[in-house]
């Protein structure tokens, strides 16, 4: 396509390589990471989802050879080649990336005949693999590499041998592996291969496939029906420097407000107001968390955005404020379709302002979503981001308190929108094909930054679809999950994927959306939703009651455990994002970004990392009461549960009735913890608990605690205390040590209750002194009081 190199210039980090057919531009962002751009449209390259980039290249050094490019940065050598084809080393000269010069090569598909037309008739679909492609770039596949990343796709945590087009849809249809298309468009991916990992991201929005080796087992390629070709190599090594790299270029996961960590109860509809008072007040009665309640699209009026249903809930503040006093926050759904009626204010508004997307003429352009007829608007223009916002502040002002976006790829109920619909596109007018997969991520920033400016505090959105770099914005659910044990088992992959592509704070209807949920599959999903960030329950109308209580009392009490486990475990989740603000990383991860030395891992789909100290194994199948779970090299792991400790590199079997979840704890660990409270803020916090897990030989650990408001964005100016909690094991000796690394937040913790999990002591002195008999409980698991301001605890085991 590009002809051979006829020679290159280099302007600092920037090398422009002429070909005899256009010119190419690879620039240096950082040593491991590499733009390769070509200009294919003529359009003004505008990215969605890279915003205030710093570029940091380092020494690049740049020359020409046999006919090729050599550009060499500190981390990387990459050798540019007629046709613009590149291959990629570590400067030890390893190969990491190279582009596969064979042509396609697709494996056999065999059929004639009439065969696919009555086939089709049917209903059996096939691939056609004959989607547009403005460029296909193929990379060849070496040995075992393993593919992860794009998102939420269906299927398991490693990709290769699977094909996926992005093409953000809404597909009520029960996701199974076989599904190519979902709500979301994160076109980024990690290959790990020999150790070594990378990642590419190629940042165009048209629709994108991505074939991991199902074309063909020697190469994988990505290919786009539009655009530029625009893509980011990613250099590790580790799977966690390239989700760093990843999250460097397209953004982090905002710290949230600590209540969004807390148990949230929808379902398409809690309506009339007293089915919602009802609901708050169960759960209240049965004293079981809950921190935010979520109204689906019935409490409009007319399914009109920005309306109530005043037949419905008449005095929506008065129903906010009294929800408020027994500690709930309220949720309202905002989809993107305005009603066509002239007697809507925010139609009208729309349609005066040119705010809607238009036809090719210019002529505001008309779906069908739940409304009826109705308008997009054109989430791409400043302005109408602007207005968006501003209309919030109808919702905000009555006391809501998140925003919850759905329908935004966008759906629309009559057939597809159409491809040359027109798109400010920030004053570079685009057609549908290129703002498609971008929409649902403009409306998030729309909602993010109009939240922020009435509110002033971290804004808190749920949106169905993204694009990359939507973790800047919002937080994201996997859309219409059913209720089925498939979906449960998928979920996992689902969440562990979305978390490698950069989304931090994500989420699945636990119960399941569609269907009816059983007793047991609530009771499993619940305990998986503990651990997710968004850990929110929510089904659809028609289904089956799916509250915490609404099966029974055994159910009911199990449900509670894991939720009110959940609000033990909000400091650490916290502390996860935290973390997640410098490296990128989501709470939750698959075994292989810790463990990536252990082979063992890379295709674990039923396992999980909570942050780096919690290994969750949860049950997924139906019936199970124990299950195989591999701890992996290089720990101990601690159940949870027994305190019973296993070197890792093996395989346990767990028991595991319904109201256990399998939970192991890396030796050497610290768990941070608050008491159970009905809500974030019931209780007054002065005491931080730290269980400690100790190891069963030598070694040192550390961890570092973060506490602030949970609110505001007064972290940005400093005020909030960080703590570090170090263990050093020797013999039989262990020392705890207590650092104030800063101390600027009030009101700061008064003292720290550490939990001895498994750990017999003989004799305890606190900065010198032996601890008195008051502050020291002995019992199962001894605890020890001590005030802020200690700084070292010797203790003396058995
Ligand atoms: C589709 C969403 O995915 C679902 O969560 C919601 O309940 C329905 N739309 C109705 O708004």
């Amino acid at each position: 396509m590009f002809g051979s190199i006829k020679n290159y210039q280099q302007d600092s980090n920037v090398v422009s390589v002429d070909f005899d057919q256009g010119q190419v531009k690879i620039e240096v962002i950082t040593p491991s990471i590499i733009n390769f751009f070509a200009q294919l449209t003529g359009d003004n390259p505008n990215s969605k989802a890279v915003e205030n980039l710093h570029i940091q290249p380092g020494a690049v050094e740049t020359r020409m050879f046999d006919g090729k490019v050599e550009i060499v940065s500190e981390k990387l050598r990459i050798l540019v080649s007629d046709d613009f084809t590149v291959d990629i080393y570590d400067l030890d000269g390893k190969l990491l990336c190279a582009d596969y010069r064979g042509e396609d090569h697709p494996f056999i598909r065999r059929g004639g005949g009439q065969g696919l037309e009555l086939a089709e008739q049917e209903g059996h679909k096939f691939d056609s693999e004959k989607d547009a492609q403005a460029f296909k770039i193929k990379k060849q596949i070496f040995g075992d590499t393993y593919f992860y990343g794009l998102g939420d796709r269906t299927g398991h945590l490693n990709k290769h041998g699977y094909r996926y087009k992005l093409w953000n849809t809404d597909d009520p249809n029960p996701h199974v592996e076989s599904f190519e298309t979902l709500y979301k468009t994160i076109p980024f991916f990690i290959a790990l291969n020999d150790d070594t990992a990378y990642g590419i991201f190629l940042d165009n929005t048209y629709q994108s496939i991505f074939d991991f080796g199902k074309e063909n087992s020697d190469y994988y390629y990505f290919s786009a029906a539009g655009g530029n070709l625009d893509y980011y190599f990613i250099y590790g090594p580790t799977v966690r420097q390239t989700v760093g790299g990843y999250t460097y270029l397209t953004g982090r996961t905002p710290l949230p407000q600590l209540w969004t960590l807390g148990y949230q109860q929808s379902r398409w509809s809690y309506t009339p107001e007293k089915r919602l008072r009802q609901v708050a007040q169960t759960f209240r009665k049965e004293q079981i968390p809950c921190d935010a309640l979520h109204l689906d699209i019935d409490y409009m009026d007319g399914f009109r955005v920005f309306t109530w249903d005043k037949n419905k809930f008449p005095d929506p503040p008065k129903l906010i404020s009294d929800l408020k006093k027994d500690g709930f926050k309220l949720v309202t759904i905002i989809d993107p379709g305005v009603k066509k009626d002239r007697n809507y204010p925010i139609f009208r508004q729309g349609l005066k302002n040119n705010y809607f997307i238009t036809d090719h003429d210019g002529v505001p352009y008309v779906n069908r979503v739940w409304p009826g007829d109705a308008l997009y608007p054109d989430f791409s223009a400043p302005q109408v981001r602007k207005w968006w916002g501003r209309n919030l502040r109808i919702l905000l002002d009555q006391g809501v308190a998140g925003i919850w976006n759905d329908m935004n790829e966008p759906a629309s109920f009559n057939g597809p929108i159409n491809d040359d619909t027109q798109f400010n596109n920030d004053g570079h007018v685009a057609d549908h094909r290129e703002m498609h997969n971008a929409y649902g991520h403009l409306m998030a920033k729309a909602t993010y930054e109009g939240i922020k400016a009435e509110t002033g505090k971290r804004p808190f959105i749920i949106t169905r679809a993204a694009y990359a770099g939507t973790q800047k914005y919002s937080t994201v659910w996997t859309g219409d999950n059913q209720s089925i044990w498939e979906h449960l088992r998928m979920a996992l992959p689902m969440l562990m994927n979305l978390g490698l592509s950069g989304i931090g704070f994500a989420g699945t209807d636990v119960g399941g959306f569609g269907f009816d949920c059983t007793p047991e599959l609530l009771a499993r999903w619940t305990q998986v939703g503990a651990f997710t960030p968004l850990f929110r329950n929510h089904s659809s109308i028609f289904t089956r009651d799916q509250e915490p209580w609404a099966f029974g009392k055994k159910t009911e009490a199990i449900v509670k455990k894991y939720i009110q486990m959940r609000y033990r475990l909000l400091p650490y989740l916290y502390d996860l994002f935290y973390q997640g603000q410098s490296n990128g990383l989501a709470p939750i991860r698959p075994l292989l970004v810790n463990y990536q030395n252990d082979h063992n891992v890379y295709q674990t789909n039923d396992e999980f990392m909570c942050g780096d100290n919690l290994l969750i194994a949860p049950v997924v199948e139906q019936g199970r009461i124990s299950r195989l779970i591999y701890l992996p090299k290089g720990d101990d792991w601690v159940d949870f549960w027994t305190n019973e400790i296993h070197e890792g590199g093996q395989y346990v079997v767990k028991n595991a009735p319904l109201d256990i979840c399998p939970i192991y704890v890396k030796a050497g660990s610290f768990l941070p913890l608050y008491p159970v409270q009905n809500y974030v803020g019931e209780k007054k916090i002065d005491q931080l608990t730290l269980d400690v897990f100790s190891f069963s030989d030598d070694g040192t650990n550390g961890y570092r605690h973060y506490h602030d408001d949970g609110q505001t964005f007064d972290f940005q100016k400093g005020i909030y205390d960080l703590y570090d909690f170090i263990q050093e094991k020797t013999g039989k000796h262990l020392k705890i040590k207590i650092g104030y690394l800063r101390n600027e937040y009030q009101p700061a913790y008064q003292s720290f209750k550490f939990v001895l999990r498994g750990i017999h002591p003989t004799k305890i002195t606190v900065d010198g002194r032996e601890i008195s008999d008051d502050d020291w409980h002995r019992g199962k698991d001894d605890r020890i009081v001590v005030d802020k301001g200690t700084q070292e605890i010797d203790i003396d085991l058995s």
